[in-house]
């Protein structure tokens, strides 16, 4: 490339960031500046035709036409190009004592139903029954009691009670910690699924001969007074998408073991009275809440 046509695209670029040097907040100057070189950057590195630039526009517009209050398009686009993770990476725990994080996922609703410890939250969903138990503790070991634990699954049929026409609730609620920092309900055995794939998402997939699975897991947000919050997810072992993961989601402190119980095993709580049924345990640790400055 000549100089002259060098010079020229320094200066755009050059202009750009000085625009941004008088922003009242210096951190938001600071993010759109290194946005703008990055974008810039990337535009020269693959000499952006015009036509890409207008199909990068389409691509984005129609984005954001499928985001309603049900199907965040942005999200699940953030999710697939590692940003969702990189973010949880930035954002980490230095102890290695306290719980992995991974990805919120566009599922999670507000308003989940209270179930009892013990209970079922299952409420119907289709799956073979899962009994999930564990303890939720602090980095010293000290249990969390009262703490607050949120849980969404998709079905058996790879689906989150959101994705089906009426306002049904199942396979989601909260239940909070005894004074042991103990948990235990029912639910189901969670299935590997596909991320929704029907919007533009779906197309980037495609185009990138990717596919849209997810390996089986459940959700889990938990909160406490005094510690941080905790989203993650428990992954089932020996699942075929953890290598494959569409959202690059997986930690393997997070993948457990699901031990299969045959039908005639005697479930704990006045479980399943017919058929086999799993379970699983898991103890989560929480970190402490930053002294504020
Ligand atoms: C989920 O696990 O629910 C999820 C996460 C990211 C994108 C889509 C779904
Ligand atoms: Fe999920």
């Amino acid at each position: 490339m000549d100089d002259m046509r060098r010079q020229r695209e320094q200066a755009v670029t050059d202009q750009v960031l000085a625009s941004f040097a008088g922003a009242p907040s210096e951190r938001f100057g600071l993010v759109m500046r290194a946005l703008v070189r990055h974008l810039h950057a990337a535009a020269r590195e693959v000499r952006l035709t015009h036509d890409e630039w207008f199909a990068a526009i389409d691509f984005l517009t129609r984005t954001g036409h499928m985001c309603d209050e049900r199907r965040q398009e942005f999200v699940l686009l953030s999710d697939v190009l590692g940003l969702s993770m990189l973010t949880v990476g930035i954002n980490a725990e230095a102890d290695p004592a306290v719980t992995e994080s991974t990805v919120l996922g566009p599922f999670f609703t507000e308003g989940s139903p209270l179930v009892e410890l013990g209970g079922d939250l299952a409420g119907g969903a289709s799956g073979v029954p899962c009994w999930v138990e564990g303890t939720v503790r602090g980095a010293s070991g000290e249990p969390v009691a009262g703490a607050r634990v949120e849980v969404w699954e998709a079905d058996a049929d790879g689906f989150y009670d959101v994705q089906y026409d009426g306002r049904r609730t199942a396979n989601r609620g909260h239940l909070f910690t005894d004074t042991d920092g103990g948990f235990r309900f029912w639910s189901v055995r969670p299935a590997a699924y596909p991320i929704p794939d029907d919007g533009p998402v779906g197309e980037l997939l495609r185009a990138a001969g990717r596919g849209p699975m997810r390996p089986a897991h459940i959700h889990f947000l938990i909160t406490a007074p005094g510690y941080r919050r905790l989203i993650t997810h428990l992954f089932a072992a020996g699942d075929p998408y953890l290598d494959d993961d569409a959202v690059f989601g997986v930690k393997q402190p997070l993948v457990v073991a699901f031990t299969d119980h045959p039908a005639g095993e005697t479930p704990p709580a006045g479980g399943p009275r017919a058929g086999a049924w799993s379970s699983v345990r898991y103890d989560f640790v929480l970190a402490p809440q930053e002294a504020p400055a």
